[in-house]
């Protein structure tokens, strides 16, 4: 029965587990399978041709494991291949960018909303087109901070280090008043204290991870499509490289051990369960 189907998770790497994490919040008994490109992260730095490309080759291989919805859980993938996913199938998909901008347009005070992420989604304009449709008179200001995603994974997360690199990406949005900074970049939540000390007290932040697993459960709830309460579910982590590293780096995106990750070409199986090497 399709309830019983698991939910698709895709991601360029790691960050998607940003989301995973809410889902696993919020839908305990609902199985992941989560598929990360690794071996073609990071997606920010592409052109939206070949981010369209890669996408629709990875949501294959999910939809080779008989998913019941696919989640982008990636901002750069929302921002440029959503509409071309959906046209392709007939699951539902749903992507980050959209739940990100209710909850900015619901936080914001004075209309004047922040928007970080990878220069691929910033230069999608995606945010502000999204903002700009659900309330006319929003002001969006946005700004890529690629070196975000190599400090994440790289651990560097807390010191001089992030915190200078954080200055001098939101000082001029800073200087544009935001009072609400949309963190556009499933990255970017394990930034998330440095950010928040650089822009102080008085800037909302919004991570749409919260609002993407809400919206999960509202698209399950009204398809019917809710997996019936059982036990523990069994949950897949699938990458295209570096399983140990996935492992490892993912436990800090995910907040609790993986287990057993897979490493898969677009299409078959190559390992069994990794020996990580
Ligand atoms: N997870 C991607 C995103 O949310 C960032 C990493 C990448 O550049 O691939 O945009």
């Amino acid at each position: 029965v399709v309830m019983d189907k698991p939910i698709g998770v895709f991601d360029s790497g790691v960050g998607g587990l940003t989301v995973v994490r809410e889902i696993f919040r919020v839908l305990p008994s609902e199985r992941v399978v989560y598929f990360g490109d690794t071996a073609r992260v990071p997606y920010g730095t592409r052109s939206a041709e070949t981010v369209r490309r890669y996408a629709a080759e990875c949501a294959e291989v999910l939809y080779g494991h008989d998913i019941k919805m696919l989640v982008l859980a990636c901002n750069t993938t929302s921002a440029v291949a959503l509409t071309e996913l959906r046209e392709h199938t007939s699951v539902p998909v749903i992507g980050v960018v959209e739940p990100g901008a209710c909850a900015a347009v619901a936080a914001t005070g004075t209309g004047r909303i922040g928007v970080i992420g990878t220069t691929a989604t910033v230069e999608s304009n995606v945010y502000a087109a999204t903002i700009g449709g659900l309330a006319r008179e929003m002001r969006v200001f946005s700004r890529a901070c690629p070196l975000f995603v190599p400090l994440a994974e790289e651990g560097l997360t807390e010191g001089p280090i992030p915190e200078q690199v954080a200055q001098h990406y939101l000082a001029p949005l800073l200087a544009n008043q935001i009072d609400t900074l949309v963190l556009g970049c499933t990255h970017y939540p394990l930034l998330r204290d440095v950010i928040a000390r650089v822009v102080g007290s008085d800037v909302r932040i919004v991570d749409s991870a919260r609002a993407t697993a809400e919206n999960i459960v509202e698209l399950l709830n009204s398809r019917s499509l809710r997996s019936p309460n059982g036990k523990e579910p069994r949950h897949a982590f699938l990458v295209t490289d570096a399983p140990r590293w996935f492992a490892d780096l993912g436990q800090k995106f995910l907040g609790r051990g993986i287990g057993d990750v897979i490493r898969v070409e677009t299409g078959c199986p190559v390992d069994g369960p990794a020996n990580n090497d």
